[in-house]
């Protein structure tokens, strides 16, 4: 069977790939002790079927400081040590011309044409696959159309600077609207699949 590849994604309304800070950011959406609707649907339902993620540089650094299991601090809710533990399991890929160590078990450096390596890594054994984009690395995906569905996370907030994820394009790119759900502090969470077929975009 195919290996199916979703991209996660994390952005303010402006489209901009920041956290920032805005009223409830800070405060748990989901019940206590308990994964929120977005971490939920990103993560905790796929940890059965998802054997790689493929990261950037800079978000697999960022992962393994905060997320490994190592970094994990006591007192964590118990759903973070899963998120940890999955993370440990699974083999992940890190996009990088400059690092050769990674320091994190299951992981190896991967670099050159984005299209031909996730075509490598999709013809491997193994289950789905999570891409975990920054905005570079997601704006690739989209313009190559290489993921099969996508997880977007989009914060109430226009941010106004920072990494953009939506630098001009040569066409457009048309994606099918699967689920759309608002979180208690205005967050929504979008799930959509790719349609393969492009459309010419039309100069007005
Ligand atoms: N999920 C997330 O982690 C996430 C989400 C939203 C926003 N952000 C924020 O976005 C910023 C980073 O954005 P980003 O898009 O630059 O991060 P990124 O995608 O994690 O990392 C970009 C780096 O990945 C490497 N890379 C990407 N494609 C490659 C390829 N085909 N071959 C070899 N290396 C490749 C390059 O590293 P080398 O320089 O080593 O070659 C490049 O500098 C950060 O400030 C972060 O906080 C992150």
């Amino acid at each position: 069977m195919t290996r199916k590849i979703t991209a996660n994604l994390y952005m303010t309304l402006d489209g901009r790939g920041e956290f920032p800070q805005y009223p409830g950011s800070d405060l748990p959406s989901g019940k206590p002790g308990e994964p929120d609707e977005f971490f939920q649907r990103m993560w905790t339902d796929r940890y059965s079927d998802v054997t790689t993620v493929i990261m950037g540089r800079r978000s697999f650094t960022g992962h393994r400081q905060v997320h490994s299991l190592e970094a994990r601090k006591p007192g964590a809710p118990e759903f973070m040590f899963d998120y940890s533990r999955f993370l440990e399991r699974v083999d992940k890929v890190c996009l990088s011309h400059r690092l050769k160590r990674l320091d994190w078990a299951n992981s190896r450096v991967l670099k050159g044409d984005l299209g031909k390596i996730i075509a490598k890594v999709r013809a491997e054994k193994g289950g789905n696959i999570i891409i975990e984009g920054g905005p570079r690395l997601i704006h690739e995906v989209i313009r190559l159309n290489l993921a099969d569905d996508y997880w977007f996370l989009v914060m109430p907030v226009v941010f106004g600077r920072g990494p953009r994820y939506w630098d001009s394009m040569k066409t457009q790119t048309n994606l099918k609207l699967l689920s759309a759900t608002a979180m208690r502090y205005g967050e929504l969470v979008l799930h959509y699949e790719a349609v393969r077929e492009k459309t010419a975009s039309k100069s007005r």
